[in-house]
């Protein structure tokens, strides 16, 4: 299995240039299902979850070609309406393809997706949505049996105990795209990559007003046709690098990224007191003396502070003199980095649903676990900041989510290169 091995040397300096969004790419790739006409995707991420979602949609029936990197066309003359457990046990985002394949053959049978290590993975608002819009909804042999012959448009408040859900807005507007009727959607996610969604659904015929707020209305149509579409770029990619260049007191310019996608996330280091300079496709990071102010962070749903950033924001707050506190809203079980993190020297202590961090600490290189996408990256970025080496084991955890991710932090001086797990000094192999 392949390792990272991590040694922090000092500032980061130079550009960096932001991928598509695999939270964005991932619903989309499956909307393609929702048109017998070809669907081409530009800015499409290569991440081992595209791999795993274009495997899933041609078993169903597509056609994928790649003409280029980046580039896919899509087309789904004929499919079957069923999604097996053995493709989708290996990612949750396949519960995705449930609207579309509702809505194209009116009916799904689609595995229900495990659970992961950041928690339970419940898919109870998007059943919730699927019987709003008048669908037979069963659940048998941890399968989800959808019979959609007299769907119909409705009312539907898609609001759980966190509050909006992401991949339920996509597919509840999936399915209500060829609804008949009008369907709306209160309490949808606002997240951009809903929004990026919403857009391409526009281009490929459906009638869907309020994109961006919690309110959508769509309108069913007959049929979708393909078009063109550009992913979003990944703003959680692009802030894991913006504490990259903050970590290491570098001058990192992360390109390729509007920093109103980052809202919350800029307005929390702004208060950090991170010099930054924003200009319209750009984040610049600028070297700091001493340290950076504490925070208090909550994790929310868009436009508040963004889970998938909050592991990388405790990472940097291991520097910073005083308490911070993150309290993790969404997946209350989202600190799987904490002890590894404290294995590398940090002071945090975890109550409830908040992390509590005491910085500055002085980090020292160890072997540590990735566990779950984001904490991976926050075990890098507190290995840029940490004495000697540092031995990342199970980065598979990382490629699912970040393109490159080696060759992009070296190029701005990182000390990090992919090893196998045999390289590593046998007195670290785990026991
Ligand atoms: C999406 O997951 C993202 N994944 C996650 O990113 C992200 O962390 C999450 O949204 C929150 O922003 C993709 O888009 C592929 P949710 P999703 O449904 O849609 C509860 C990453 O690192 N809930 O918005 O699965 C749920 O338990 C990944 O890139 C229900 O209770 O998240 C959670 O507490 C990790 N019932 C909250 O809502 C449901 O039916 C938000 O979940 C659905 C969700």
């Amino acid at each position: 299995m392949d390792v990272f091995k991590v040694s922090g040397n000092g500032p980061l300096r130079g550009q960096i240039k932001v991928g598509g969004a695999k939270n964005a790419a991932l619903p989309i790739l499956a909307a393609t299902l929702l048109t017998d006409e070809t669907v081409v995707l530009r800015n499409v991420p290569d991440l081992s979850d595209m791999r795993f979602m274009l495997e899933i949609l041609r078993h169903v029936g597509a056609e994928t070609v790649q003409p280029e990197p980046g580039v896919w066309e899509i087309t789904s003359k004929k499919i079957t309406h069923v999604a097996p457990y053995d493709l989708v046990r290996k990612m949750r985002a396949s519960v995705c393809l449930l609207g579309p394949l509702v809505a194209r053959m009116r009916k799904a049978e689609v595995s229900i997706p495990g659970g992961c290590v950041i928690g339970p993975r419940p898919i109870d608002l998007h059943i919730k949505g699927l019987k709003k819009l008048n669908c037979q909804v069963e659940i048998a042999n941890g399968y989800v049996h959808v019979d959609a012959s007299e769907i119909q448009g409705g009312p539907i408040f898609l609001g759980g105990r966190s509050g909006s859900t992401v991949t339920g807005t996509a597919n509840i507007v999936m399915a209500a795209t060829l609804a008949p009727g009008t369907t709306r959607l209160e309490c949808a996610a606002c997240e951009p990559e809903v929004v990026d969604l919403c857009n391409m659904l526009v281009k490929m015929g459906a009638k869907i007003t309020g994109i961006g707020s919690p309110e959508l209305v769509i309108t069913g149509v007959e049929k979708l046709h393909g078009c063109e579409h550009s992913v979003i770029a990944d703003r959680i990619e692009a802030g894991t690098f913006v504490i990259a260049g903050a970590i290491t007191r570098g001058d990192v310019t992360v390109k390729g990224i509007a920093p109103k996608l980052l809202g919350a996330f800029l307005d929390k280091l702004e208060e950090a007191g991170l010099p930054m300079e924003l200009g319209e496709d750009y984040i610049r990071v600028l070297p700091y003396e001493g340290s950076l102010k504490t925070v208090d962070v909550v994790t929310l749903p868009h436009p508040g502070y963004p889970t998938d950033l909050q592991a990388q924001l405790g990472a940097l707050m291991t520097q910073t003199e005083g308490l911070s506190i993150i309290t993790e809203r969404i997946y209350p079980n989202r600190f799987m980095h904490v002890p590894e993190l404290q294995r590398m020297g940090a002071d945090i202590s975890i109550e409830g649903p908040s992390a509590i961090i005491k910085g500055a600490s002085k980090l020292s290189g160890a072997p540590v676990m990735a566990s779950d996408l984001r904490a991976s990256a926050a075990l890098i970025l507190a290995a840029f900041a940490a004495e000697g080496d540092t031995w990342i084991q199970r980065i598979y955890h990382l490629d699912r989510g970040y393109e490159r991710f080696e060759q992009k932090l070296s190029a701005i001086g990182a000390k990090i290169e992919r090893l196998k797990d045999t390289d590593m000094p046998k007195e670290l192999l785990e026991d």
